[in-house]
């Protein structure tokens, strides 16, 4: 190769090395522009080896030649590798900033579950009656739930169909408790009348999920044993409730109903809060049955330790469930247990 050649060669490649440079727009694509023109088997390596078979004086022409484009090129290709850097760091930084000044992002507002907002207000109206509230397991012994409650062993309420019997070693007498009513006894044993209870919470039944059924649901329960307590005090009692749950104009009903822990037992109903007892596609002619009440059987008070000759008393049980879906229109039951945010949303504020 001749000088002139050679320093051709030399030129061409330093000018097609800067131009790769400047127009490399990722690290990667300026090792490889760089390594293209300097690297072992490039052209400037090839003039370099070429040396070594020259005369001096051309020798050290083309040897400063070679240097110059060595140094040309690191250069160029230092000056890139450096603003490349930096623009990558000013788009991480672009990208992480923080704007002190934006407003913070507010969590979404949470809200008391369909079911909390009807136990709440019922209770309300039942402590606004001087009733206290109360206790009671879940899971409970056959004795408080059913015995205790004059429901004889006999009774199909106690059928493995029908209730839920945990697997408790060396205990078989305990089941999941199948209506708040289990409360009952167990308060007159804890005090003497006057007694003016309510309690609340979950119960269990072994059905099958389905649009009005749930193996677990919740009632709401209240008992009264004082002297001289009448069936016209429940009702009383019953229409004040009503009203404070339902509105002012409310008026109670009663029909024969039969319960083992009552005597005499009710279905209680209430006028329709829905087209306030006009009659409707939800109500029975206006009415809406929606507890169970009576007169406390006087075994029961025996049970709990009162004398039914001195003392009588009136207990009522609901269903939140069913009062939560009459009042909102829901179908289906399973929406309360779903915990579906887009439901549940629905509710907020609705109590
Ligand atoms: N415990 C009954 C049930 O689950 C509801 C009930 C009816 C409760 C009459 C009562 C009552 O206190 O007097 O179906």
């Amino acid at each position: 190769m001749d000088v002139a050649d050679a320093l051709r060669k030399l030129d061409e490649a330093t000018s097609r090395g800067l131009a790769a440079i400047s127009g490399a727009s990722t690290l990667d694509e300026l090792e490889e522009a760089e390594r293209s023109v300097l690297g072992r088997k490039g052209p400037v390596s090839e003039v370099q080896r070429s040396l070594g078979g020259l005369a001096d004086q051309d020798r050290r022409r083309l040897g400063l030649a070679v240097n110059e484009a060595f140094q040309k090129v690191r250069d160029a290709a230092a000056e890139r590798r450096q603003a490349l850097r930096q623009e990558a760091e000013r788009a991480v930084g672009e990208r992480d900033r923080i704007d002190v000044t934006l407003p913070g992002r507010r969590p979404p507002p949470g809200g008391l579950h369909p079911l909390t907002q009807t136990e709440r207000r019922i209770l309300e109206a039942f402590v606004g009656l001087g009733y206290r509230l109360v206790e009671g397991p879940e899971m409970e012994t056959d004795w408080y739930n059913f015995e205790s409650l004059n429901i004889p062993e006999d009774h199909p309420a106690r059928t493995e169909q029908d209730t839920l019997y945990p697997d408790v070693p060396g205990r078989t007498d305990l089941i999941l408790r199948t209506q708040t009513s289990n409360v009952q006894v167990r308060t007159m044993e804890a005090q003497e009348p006057p007694i003016y209870v309510v309690t609340l919470g979950r119960c269990y039944r072994r059905d099958v999920p389905d649009a009005t059924h749930s193996p677990v649901f919740h009632q709401i329960e209240i008992l009264a044993v004082d002297e001289g307590l009448s069936l016209a005090d429940m009702k009383g009692t019953l229409e004040a409730f009503a009203r404070a749950v339902f509105g002012p104009e409310q008026k109670v009903r009663l029909r024969p109903g039969y319960f083992p822990f009552v005597e005499p037992g009710a279905e209680v109903d209430v006028s329709c809060f829905l087209c306030g007892g006009r009659g409707c596609r939800v109500c029975d002619e206006g009415w809406i049955e929606i507890l169970g009440a009576g007169m406390v059987h006087p075994k029961v008070l025996e049970a709990g330790g009162v004398d039914p000759e001195r003392y009588t008393g009136f207990a009522a049980g609901l269903g939140i469930e069913r009062i939560t879906m009459l009042r909102n229109g829901v179908p289906d039951i399973r929406v309360f247990f779903d915990g579906d945010v887009r439901v549940l949303s629905q509710f907020a504020g609705s109590a």
